[in-house]
């Protein structure tokens, strides 16, 4: 019983958690290096292994004086050519937000040169996944829960579980 319990605790948490992970997702390219050439980032090794959504956005920081932000085809993001860039999402203020809200590939590189030292990002975005299916049980029958659901929800629970031990750790 205690088990069953638990386990409705983490479930309930995990809808919760679940809801503004579902949603978009601003990445901040580089993280806290930002849209640089000082700290010698890899922009590809940045976006590798990351899943990019359509309604997902990118967020470039950078020294407005020095870098831009310049969105490119293949071609000249492979030759650091920008000359003739597909949209220039320069701003002014060194925080630029590009939405990708089309499902291709995606090519950005700075200008004034900093391309070839390594300022240029391919991002990949995908479709969103299919929402999870909403079980009718979570309202009505535990059991039912604890039975079916159970497989569906145990690697939710577990990351859940997880991010809750490193909560109370970090508390
Ligand atoms: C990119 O644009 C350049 C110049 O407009 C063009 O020569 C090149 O073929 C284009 N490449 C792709 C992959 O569309
Ligand atoms: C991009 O737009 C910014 C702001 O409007 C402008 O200052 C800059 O010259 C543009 N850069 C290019 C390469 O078009
Ligand atoms: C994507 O966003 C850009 C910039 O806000 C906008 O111009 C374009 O119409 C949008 N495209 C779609 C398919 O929503
Ligand atoms: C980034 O790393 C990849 C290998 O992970 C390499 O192929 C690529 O040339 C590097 N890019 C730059 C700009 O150094």
């Amino acid at each position: 019983m205690k088990r069953v319990l638990l386990l409705l605790v983490f479930v309930a948490f995990a809808f919760i958690v679940m809801v503004p992970e579902a949603s978009a997702k601003r990445w901040l390219v580089g993280d806290n290096m930002g849209w640089s050439s000082s700290y010698g980032v890899n922009y590809t090794n940045w976006a590798k292994g990351k899943h990019f959504y359509n309604g997902d956005w990118l967020f470039f920081v950078y020294d407005r004086n020095q870098m831009n932000v310049l969105e490119v085809n293949k071609t000249d993001y492979e030759k650091c050519n920008s000359d003739h860039p597909l949209h220039n999402w320069t701003t002014g203020a060194g925080r630029d937000v590009v939405p990708l809200n089309v499902t291709r590939n995606y090519y950005f590189i700075s200008g004034k040169g900093f391309c070839f030292g390594g300022m240029k990002l391919a991002v990949h975005v995908e479709n969103l996944p299919p929402p999870p299916k909403a079980s009718p049980e979570v309202a009505g029958a535990p059991p039912a829960l604890y039975s079916r659901s159970q497989v569906v929800l145990l690697p939710v629970v577990f990351a859940v579980g997880a991010a809750w031990d490193t909560f109370i750790h970090l508390w």
